[in-house]
């Protein structure tokens, strides 16, 4: 019932979306990995680009990490390049370039957790595996009134659970995005549009008059706020970069960063054992980057090197910064860079 009513709404008011109207398992892997923390407005032009560098998952295996970087720059989540870089070379080794049609293999590569298994094995397999999201849990909760904390492992497997009786025979993948869709445009979070929706009459919420309090979740904790020293450290036409190691914006290209110091003596240390001799020259301004879990308070300092010579990191000129995968973290850095190698 629920489903034949859900499926109908699909069918006259579902989203056209760009990576819709496909079969093909490599494309619907592609796009729910680019969907997983990016909104579906942002992911168009990313997956169509995507694809035309990438077609199919030999070519994406066949590719040096950093071509892949560079393509989902200004995407974020950055682990979600390199693990779709490793999955494709598993698919392409393992599997001759046929991604399996079974959710426990999907789930088994990595990147993919249970939404995304879930997900591509129903679009493109029509398994009946539901792809529980934020839109999949609102809804959910909402018409089968589930009133408890939904981060709960219990609660969470009870809606895994109505999720899957509720699931029809066939179009099981149309049956996912239909929910998606609605949880996108009618089944808002905060106040939805019930007047709209099809599943009214069967909504346990709507009868109670509470939708607007559901999904109940224990609120987050705030993100950490750091102050980050970013130095800019040119040499004539050129400015120096390093790769980064750490686990955040790993293999990503940054200028040098120090965290939670206000002292430049912290700074000169930084550089001395990178091996640079630089001068300080004075403050370029302030920038502000939000993560999932922390904020970077950002402070831009111009320093000139005597020479580019340096033990860590590269000097790099205008041209071959831009070919270098930068995160959006850099953005207002990588303006002043910009500036200060144009000038
Ligand atoms: N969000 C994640 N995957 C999606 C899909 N296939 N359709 C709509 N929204 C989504």
């Amino acid at each position: 019932m629920l489903s034949t009513l859900l499926l109908a709404w699909y069918d006259a008011h579902g989203r056209v979306l760009p990576f819709r109207g496909t079969k093909d398992p490599y494309r619907i892997w592609l796009s729910e990995i680019m969907l997983q923390q990016t909104r579906t407005e942002t992911v168009g032009a990313y997956y169509t680009r995507f694809l035309e560098r990438f077609p199919d998952v030999f070519s994406l295996a066949a590719a040096p990490e950093q071509d892949v970087l560079k393509c989902w720059e200004g995407l974020g989540y950055y682990s979600r390049a390199r693990n779709l870089h490793r999955a494709a070379k598993q698919v392409a080794e393992k599997y001759h370039g046929t991604f399996p049609a079974d959710l426990d293999a999907l789930r088994a590569l990595p990147g993919v957790g249970d939404y995304t298994a879930a997900a591509v094995a129903s679009i493109a397999f029509d398994l009946p595996a539901p792809a529980m999201d934020g839109n999949l849990t609102r809804v959910l909760s909402r018409v089968h009134g589930v009133r408890e904390d939904v981060g709960m492992p219990s609660v969470k497997r009870r809606l895994l659970e109505l999720a899957q009786s509720d699931m029809p025979e066939t179009r099981c993948g149309d049956f996912n995005q239909a929910l998606m869709d609605l949880g996108a445009t009618v089944c808002t979070p905060g106040t939805p549009d019930c007047a709209a929706c099809s599943l009214r009459l069967l909504c346990d919420a709507y009868k109670a008059g509470d939708a607007d309090d559901l999904p109940i979740k224990a609120a987050a904790k705030p993100p950490l706020e750091l102050s980050v020293a970013v130095a800019l450290v040119t040499c004539r036409d050129k400015i120096w970069m390093i790769q980064r190691k750490e686990t955040l914006l790993k293999n990503l290209w940054v200028y040098l960063l120090v965290e939670n110091t206000g002292n430049p003596a912290d700074m000169e240390k930084a550089l001395k054992s990178a091996g640079i001799r630089a001068a300080f020259q004075g403050t370029l301004g302030t920038a502000r980057h939000v993560f999932t879990h922390r904020v970077w308070n950002m402070t831009l300092y111009h320093y000139i090197a005597e020479n580019p010579a340096c033990r860590e990191g590269r000097f790099v000129t205008l041209s071959e910064m831009r070919a270098l995968p930068l995160p959006t973290a850099m953005r207002a850095a990588r303006e002043r860079a910009e500036k200060l190698l144009g000038e």
